[in-house]
């Protein structure tokens, strides 16, 4: 279950109104310390949702169109409690044990650090990369489609450039053209002045030994940026073949 940033808006305003008493006396708390105050629980409460996108009935036994106050905040019987705990109990550790040892004054690791609003906190080379195996090509433009329509502008993944295009380049060294193809056409739609696609797109057909696309494309990449000039070697290698296949 994913959050927007606008049920993040709603969750942020609407605990503050509708949870009346429940954060003034908490049964069950293992890792937290137990005189934590109602407004500390309910804002690492809030931190906890917004950090991993999970609402508050990811955790807790209530439905999410019960009142909070219905809800079953003391029971451990959900999964991702469970795992918060443990989760906690690391973020704690990082923070108090080996930050602290590295500095006084250290920036405070929390949720959101890793999980960037993510239940899963993977990147997106590595969400595409699982597409990637399981779907081919086709999983890596679908996925990439839907990660793109929900989560741009977001904090939770990173869509530039240099992320696309070594997604598009370990996959090419991987010997996996047309997972490695799709993602350069993806980065040409968006922009087709990209230097980066267009060399990446001369190397990997060079590789696969398709020369005329493998020249079209750096002499692309060369014209965008003609202070490449390291381009010129592997043209000129281009052209040599080229004159080795011509007949005597
Ligand atoms: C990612 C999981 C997670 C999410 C999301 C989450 N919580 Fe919690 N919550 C926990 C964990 C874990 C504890 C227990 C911490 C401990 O043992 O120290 C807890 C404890 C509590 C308690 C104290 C219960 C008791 O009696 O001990 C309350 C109240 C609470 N949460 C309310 C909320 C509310 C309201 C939301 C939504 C804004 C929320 N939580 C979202 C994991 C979560
Ligand atoms: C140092 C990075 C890091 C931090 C900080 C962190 N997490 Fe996680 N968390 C992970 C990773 C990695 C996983 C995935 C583990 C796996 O592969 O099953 C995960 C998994 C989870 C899961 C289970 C998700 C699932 O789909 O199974 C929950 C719930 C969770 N974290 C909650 C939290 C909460 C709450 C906090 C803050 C108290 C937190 N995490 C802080 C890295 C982090």
């Amino acid at each position: 279950m994913r959050l927007s940033l606008i049920f993040c808006t709603l969750l942020v305003l609407s605990t503050s109104y509708a949870s009346a008493g429940i954060f003034d006396d908490p049964k069950n708390l293992k890792v937290l310390p137990e005189n934590i105050s109602p407004e500390e629980l309910s804002a690492t409460m809030r931190g906890f949702s917004i950090g991993t996108g999970l609402r508050c009935s990811g955790c807790h036994v209530g439905e999410d169109d019960q009142k909070l106050t219905e809800y079953d905040f003391e029971s451990d019987e959900k999964e991702y409690k469970k795992k918060a705990r443990k989760m906690l109990e690391m973020v704690n550790a990082i923070n108090n044990e080996h930050l602290d040892a590295i500095a006084e004054d250290h920036v405070q690791v929390q949720c959101v650090t890793c999980h960037r609003g993510v239940q899963e906190p993977k990147l997106l080379g590595q969400v595409l990369a699982e597409a990637a195996e399981d779907n081919g090509a086709d999983g890596v433009r679908e996925t990439y489609a839907s990660l793109k329509e929900e989560y741009y502008g977001t904090h939770s993944y990173d869509f530039s450039e240099f992320t696309l295009s070594s997604f598009a380049r370990t996959q090419g060294l991987s010997g996996n053209m047309p997972e490695a193809m799709a993602m350069l056409d993806i980065m040409l739609e968006e922009n087709s002045e990209s230097f980066q696609a267009h060399f990446l797109y001369g190397e990997l057909s060079f590789i696969s030994g398709d020369m005329v696309l493998a020249k079209e494309h750096l002499l692309t990449a060369l014209k965008i940026n003609p202070k490449a000039v390291f381009i010129n070697r592997r043209l000129k290698e281009i052209e040599e073949t080229f004159r080795l296949k011509k007949p005597v």
